[in-house]
């Protein structure tokens, strides 16, 4: 698989000039579920926030089908089709459902099309469409990471990373997340850059995975080596 989606070249990042990423190279091809796994404060929301443009690198490049995209802002990175659901969810907690998820259609115009992205979305999460006149603070757990990734799929991601979805969630509601994240590659074709620390939930339907520590990527393997993966992951990460 040649088909380069998204590479970060050297990437150097972090706050106020403390430096948290000492130079990351990744890449996910088109089409891969790839997982970028660590312990706490390794740099794995930094790494995506600054894929994302949200923080701006001290030097490196992030680019986007083969474009260079270091200097764009958010805005113009999900225009090309590069979605964040963050680890804080980014919903609106006052909103329904309902309109927490045409506030994630506001890149599209065409009234008839938002309509049929609702119908998509509440098809692949009926939960949503039974409750959605509730306001998105008084669902569950569970209930708020699918309207997070639901909000996204208003809009039209090709790649989507996703920070801790599983964050907060029973064991059953995590493997049920992490279902419906490998049905967004398996069914929309969607490709996945995810952060876990939840290693085993990722390791289940990721193509391949790095591990981060202290701002360097230490390790990277594809599915033949999750097993010596997993080894360095109970180094670093304790699990
Ligand atoms: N807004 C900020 N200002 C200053 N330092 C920050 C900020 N956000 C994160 N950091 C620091 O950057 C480092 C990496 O944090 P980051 O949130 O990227 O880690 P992480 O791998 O996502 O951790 P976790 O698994 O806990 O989410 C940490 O040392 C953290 O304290
Ligand atoms: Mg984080």
């Amino acid at each position: 698989m040649n088909d380069i989606m998204l590479e970060t070249q050297s990437l150097e990042a972090g706050y106020k000039g403390v430096k948290v990423l000492w130079g990351v190279n990744i890449k996910v091809h088109r089409g891969e579920i790839v997982s970028i796994l660590g312990p706490n404060g390794a740099g794995k929301t930094t790494l995506i926030r600054t894929i994302m443009g949200i923080i701006k690198p001290y030097s490196g490049k992030v680019l986007f089908e083969g474009k260079d995209i270091t200097n764009l802002d958010p805005y113009r990175r999900i225009k090309l089709g590069l979605y964040l659901v963050p680890d804080t969810r980014g919903l609106f907690p006052e909103m329904s459902v309902y309109e927490n998820l045409l506030m994630g259609a506001y890149l599209v115009k065409n009234r008839s099309e938002v309509e049929k992205k609702l119908e998509e979305v509440y098809g692949l999460f009926p939960v949503l469409k039974e409750r959605n006149k509730q306001k998105a603070r008084t669902l569950s757990g569970g209930e708020q990471q699918m309207l997070a990734i639901a909000k996204v799929l208003m809009g039209s991601p090709r790649l989507l990373m996703l920070d801790e979805p599983t964050l907060g969630l029973s064991p059953k509601l995590s493997a049920e997340v992490t279902n419906t994240i490998k049905k967004l590659r398996d069914e929309l074709g969607i490709t996945i850059l995810l952060v876990e620390e939840k290693v085993h939930y990722a390791l289940k339907i990721s193509d391949r995975v790095y591990v981060i520590d202290q701002g360097n990527i230490v390790y990277e393997a594809d599915r033949t080596r999750f097993a010596s993966a997993e080894e360095i992951l109970r180094k670093y990460v304790g699990t």
